[in-house]
C-alpha cells in the first residue's frame, strides 16, 4: 500500500488530502482491509482510494462505508521504438502546429488563463462536493507549479496561429520515458477534430527528445480519449477503481 500525503491539494481544495493506492497484496486481505482503511481515512479530510480493478466485493464493501465511486483510472503507455505514425495523424491539417512555450511565468500564465472550465470530465469537476470551479483552480495551480520542475515542458497547440490547446509533458532522463501530464483542447475548440493533434504532437516531441516510451493516465469518464488513444495503439498497464471519502 502506498500512502501519499497530497499537501499541494490544500490550496486547491482547502483541505487535507491523502491518496491510498492498494496493491495486489493489500487486496488479498479482504476481511481486515476495510477496517484498516477506515482508520487511515481519519488522517485527512479527503481520502482518495485506488483499488486495482476486478475486486468487486472489496469495492462493494468500501461503497457501504460511505466511499463514493468516481472513475476507473487507466495508466496507459506506448512503446516508441519503431513507432509508426497512424494514418489519421498524418491527415492533421496544415494550419495545426505545436510550439514549446518559453519557460517563464508570463508565457506559461497565458496558457493558464485559457483553462476556464475545460476539464469538465475530471473527477474533481464531476464530484458533487466540488465542481468545475475547483477543477479550474487545481489545474491552473498544477501548471504554475510545474514551471519549477526542470524535466517539465509546456507546449501550445496552434490552429492558424490561434492557441487551441496545450500539453504539459515531463521527460525522465534515466528511463527515457516521456509522460503526458496534462493535455487538452480549450473550450470553443473542442469537438472539432483537434483531439488527435494533442496526442500526436507530444509523441512527436518525445521522439525528438529520444524517448523510448510515452505514458499517461486516462479516466473512464472521458469517452473522447477512448476514441483517441487507441488510434496510437497505447496499451493499458494498470487499472484502478478510484473512490473518495470526505470526512
Ligand atoms: C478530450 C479532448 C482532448 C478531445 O478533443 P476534442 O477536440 O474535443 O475531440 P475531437 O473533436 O478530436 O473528437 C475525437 C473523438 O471523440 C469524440 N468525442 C469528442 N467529445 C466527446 C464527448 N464529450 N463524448 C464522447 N465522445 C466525444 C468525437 O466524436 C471523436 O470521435 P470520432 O473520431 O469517432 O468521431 C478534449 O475534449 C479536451 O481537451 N477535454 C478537456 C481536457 C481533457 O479531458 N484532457 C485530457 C486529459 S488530461
Amino acid at each position: 500500500m502506498q500512502i501519499v500525503e497530497a499537501t499541494w491539494e490544500r490550496r486547491n481544495l482547502g483541505m487535507d488530502v491523502q491518496e491510498i493506492i492498494l496493491d495486489g497484496i493489500d487486496v488479498e486481505q479482504e476481511d481486515s482491509l476495510p477496517g484498516k482503511i477506515n482508520h487511515l481515512r481519519l488522517a485527512a479530510d479527503y481520502t482518495v482510494l485506488k483499488i486495482p480493478v476486478g475486486h468487486i466485493s472489496l469495492l462493494s464493501r468500501f461503497l457501504r462505508e460511505d466511499f463514493l465511486f468516481l472513475e476507473c483510472q487507466y495508466l496507459i503507455s506506448k512503446n516508441l521504438e519503431e513507432y509508426v505514425c497512424p494514418r489519421k495523424a498524418r491527415l492533421i491539417k496544415d494550419g495545426v502546429t505545436y510550439a514549446e512555450v518559453p519557460k517563464n511565468a508570463s508565457d506559461w500564465g497565458k496558457i493558464v488563463e485559457k483553462i476556464g472550465t475545460m476539464f469538465s470530465m475530471d473527477r474533481i469537476s464531476l464530484d458533487p462536493a466540488f465542481g468545475k470551479s475547483f477543477a479550474t483552480v487545481r489545474y491552473a495551480n498544477w501548471i504554475k507549479d510545474s514551471i519549477e520542475k526542470v524535466d517539465y515542458s509546456l507546449y501550445s497547440l496552434l490552429t492558424n496561429g490561434k492557441t487551441a490547446g496545450f500539453c504539459l509533458s515531463s521527460y525522465d532522463r534515466d528511463t527515457a520515458n516521456a509522460n503526458i501530464v496534462l493535455n487538452g483542447i480549450f473550450e470553443g475548440y473542442q469537438g472539432k477534430g483537434l483531439g488527435i493533434a494533442i496526442i500526436h504532437y507530444p509523441i512527436f516531441a518525445a521522439l525528438e527528445k529520444g524517448c523510448k516510451k510515452i505514458l499517461t493516465a486516462i479516466s473512464s469518464n472521458n469517452t473522447a480519449l477512448f476514441k483517441l488513444y487507441p488510434l496510437f495503439e497505447f496499451i493499458v498497464e494498470e487499472s484502478y477503481y478510484v473512490l473518495r471519502y470526505l470526512r
